[in-house]
């Protein structure tokens, strides 16, 4: 990983903000990603995210935390927050910030046990692919004290294969349709493709049955997005 991301975050956290990430998939062309957006207010966040953030309680692990914007608003709140992000830059950004308890680790290596589990902002991709759902769920599942939760959110993206004529293109004999290969450039630099995954909700619980865990829809968005709550 070039860690294109990070140094995109550094830029916008230095004041050398020129342009924006521009990202791509598989099944989609070219789209921006603001810069502004990875360091937003509690009012300028989702409705799903801002619903994640109302439900926290004791102690938080923000996983994939970017530039630290949900950690930063629980720890003002008064809630103890760790962060972590495989993002060197985004982490070094979230110091810069303010935010202390912050360090660069992929969630497969954390150890410690929390309250509250966050994954935000597509929480599922960082399990790549439906195949390696359950090997994280299972570790974040290690990671939970005792009523402890999860709070993750995602999106169905089937909307996505629709045809002009309402009809859908999803190849049935291919891999599950919301895994997506993810390529994203910033200043003609480009990052190694990343695998990123969409998970609608029923699929999600369908995973969480198999290794123990309890899904419950918290909150559905307005573009076949949704926040769930495991435990
Ligand atoms: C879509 S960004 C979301 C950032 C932030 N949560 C937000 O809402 O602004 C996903 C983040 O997850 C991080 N990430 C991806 N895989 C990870 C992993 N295995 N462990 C920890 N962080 C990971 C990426 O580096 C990136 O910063």
């Amino acid at each position: 990983m070039k860690d294109i991301f990070g140094k995109a975050l550094l830029d916008y956290q230095n004041g050398n903000y020129t342009e924006d990430i521009i990202t791509s998939t598989s099944i989609s062309d070219e789209d921006i990603l603001p810069l502004p957006y990875l360091f937003r207010s509690f009012s300028e966040m989702p409705k799903l995210e801002q619903k994640a953030l109302q439900l926290a309680k004791g102690y938080v692990l923000d996983v994939g935390c970017g530039t630290g914007s949900h950690s930063l608003y629980l720890e003002k709140k008064g809630l103890n927050v760790k962060a972590i992000d495989i993002s060197k830059g985004a982490i070094h950004v979230a110091k810069q910030r303010g935010f202390t308890n912050a360090e660069a680790i992929d969630i497969l290596d954390e150890t410690e046990t929390f309250d509250t589990i966050l994954l935000l902002m597509n929480g599922t991709g960082i399990f790549q692919e439906l195949i390696q759902v359950s090997k994280y769920l299972k570790h974040l599942k290690s990671l939970l004290k005792p009523n402890g939760q999860i709070l993750i959110d995602s999106s169905d993206i089937k909307y996505m294969y629709e045809d002009e004529d309402g009809g859908f293109w999803v190849d049935t004999n291919a891999e599950y349709y919301g895994e997506l290969d993810y390529f994203i450039s910033y200043k003609g630099e480009k990052e190694t493709p990343l695998k990123w995954l969409y998970l609608d909700f029923k699929t999600l619980k369908l995973a969480c049955e198999t290794v123990g865990l309890h899904c419950e829809l918290i909150k559905e968005g307005e573009h076949f997005d949704y926040l769930a709550r495991l435990s």
